[in-house]
């Protein structure tokens, strides 16, 4: 059986809960069988059964979010043997030696062959070892495996390609002051599509940790943060500081839970601001539709819309006009008919853009007297909109306060008002839960999950809800 590394986004916990729905519910049926707070390690029914398993990874890389690459495991070596010969005080010179060589031996066995990491020997061949620890801020990556297993990877890969017929192996370098500090990011994806690394004669090496052991890989595909950059940055209208991030904008639309025939599945953001979800739903082949109070919002979704169109070389459907409009999302049902919709997905109104904390009494009378009656009327309009058992997702703030507690609206009660139910984001069952605490799950289902960056005024608060 072949498995995989998924190598997850910077919220882990909202990766990993994205992967687990996908593995579940698309046609790419699969199971994460082990994890850290940087890769997921995935086994699927049957997709590696197909010849072109790699055209399909690259499916799965477009569809997700929460996705930096996926690379195929070749073998794997058990925690105490890494420990054993990368220890953190060295006493048992001989013992280090021998478990050492038993590492070495196991490269060698993977490294060339039909269905090893490069598939022959080449003249010329490049590789960059990425070691992903079970957690950043963990001693033993910082101290032993940046400063010692990383270089000892280099030179014996290198060693052993030489060996095997290789007139010329390099490998990529990481600045050194980087390796003194022991604070050293793996390669990013964009440095995968510069360095050539999905060549034959070329390869990202992984390394991928968890509290088990090490699982050694070859990258397949990676994320192309620069496309997504392109369209996020340079579409005509923008507000960088109110706008969902493209990356986040995928999850959303995954936790709908509609992945067949999405060119056939209409979906709406009724709070679409300058169309960011729109925009990311159009290149997945949805439908979409969106709204919006602001006259001026709807007209620059829409100039978004036909400049990303021209980008991709698409002709500009003669419909854009009347698929986003202008409406106020709490009369929704005014403008579009009842059971239209396959899904739901939007930010909307999350309040002010502060730039300092608001008072505890500040943000309680906007989340009283403004974000929960907007938030319960969209509810209500949504669920006549909506096809039956189709879902929405979408954000709600949690709002920092400087005085008191974080605020949040009580969405668990204006959704069961509004005859919806709360879909845990992510099932236990599925998961074989981890001990350390920082990677362990304490409940059997996690419910909603948060996006936000560190000290972050407006949190971001992720709920999926399916109509009853
Ligand atoms: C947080 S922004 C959405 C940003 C959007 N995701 C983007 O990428 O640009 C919220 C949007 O909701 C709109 N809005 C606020 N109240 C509304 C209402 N009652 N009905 C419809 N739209 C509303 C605002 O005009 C704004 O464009």
């Amino acid at each position: 059986m072949e498995r995989f590394i998924f190598v997850l986004g910077s919220n882990w916990q909202l990766s990993l809960a994205e992967l687990d729905n996908y593995l579940k519910y698309s046609k790419y049926k699969g199971r994460i069988i082990d994890y850290s707070a940087n890769i997921a390690i995935v086994e699927f029914k049957d997709l590696h059964q197909d010849p072109h398993y790699i055209n399909k990874l690259m499916e799965i890389q477009f569809n997700l979010g929460g996705c930096q690459k996926i690379s195929k495991i070749f073998d794997f070596i058990d925690i105490t043997t890494i420990q054993e010969a990368f220890p953190i005080q060295m006493y048992k010179f001989k013992h280090v030696e021998r478990i050492r060589k038993k590492i070495i031996d196991i490269i060698d066995n993977i490294i060339i062959g039909k269905k090893g990491i490069f598939p022959k020997v080449y003249e010329s061949m490049f590789f960059a070892v990425s070691i992903y620890p079970n957690l950043y801020d963990d001693s033993y990556y910082t101290e032993v495996l940046v400063k010692h297993f990383l270089p000892f990877l280099n030179k014996e890969i290198m060693e052993i390609l030489k060996q095997k017929g290789a007139e010329k192996a390099l490998y990529y370098q990481y600045p050194e002051e980087n390796i003194k500090s022991g604070n050293l990011n793996p390669i990013f994806p964009h440095h995968l599509i510069k360095y050539d690394l999905l060549n034959e004669n070329r390869a990202e090496i992984i390394f991928g940790f968890t509290e088990e052991g090490v699982y050694l890989a070859r990258t397949f595909t990676t994320d192309d943060p620069n496309f997504k950059k392109e369209i996020d940055e340079g579409r005509p209208h923008k507000e960088f500081k109110s706008s969902i991030s493209p990356k986040l904008t995928l999850t959303l639309l995954n936790f709908l839970n509609i992945f067949e025939n999405r060119e056939n599945k209409k979906i709406l953001d009724p709070f679409v601001g300058n169309g960011t979800i729109a925009l990311f739903a159009l290149l997945q082949d949805f439908q979409i539709f969106g709204s919006d109070n602001d006259f001026m919002k709807v007209n620059n979704t829409i100039r978004n819309i036909h400049w990303l169109l021209e980008l991709l070389e698409e002709e500009i459907p003669p419909l854009t006009h009347q698929r986003i409009v202008k409406q106020d999302a709490r009369s929704m049902s005014n403008k579009f008919e009842a059971y239209f919709f396959d899904g739901i997905c939007t930010e909307p109104e999350l309040g002010p853009y502060y730039t300092e904390k608001p008072y505890f009494t500040q943000a309680r009378n906007l989340i009283e007297t403004e974000l929960t009656p907007l938030y319960d009327d969209f509810l209500k309009e949504a669920y006549k909109i909506l096809k039956p058992n189709s879902r929405i997702c979408f954000i709600s703030p949690i709002i920092s306060t400087i005085d008191g507690n974080d605020i949040q609206v009580n969405i668990e009660k204006i959704a069961t008002k509004n005859n919806f139910r709360i879909v845990p984001m992510l099932d236990l069952s599925r998961i074989n839960n981890k001990s350390n605490p920082k990677l362990k799950f304490r409940k059997q289902q996690v419910r909603t999950l948060i996006d936000a960056k560190k000290g972050q005024i407006i949190k971001r608060k992720i709920y999926v809800l399916e109509k009853k």
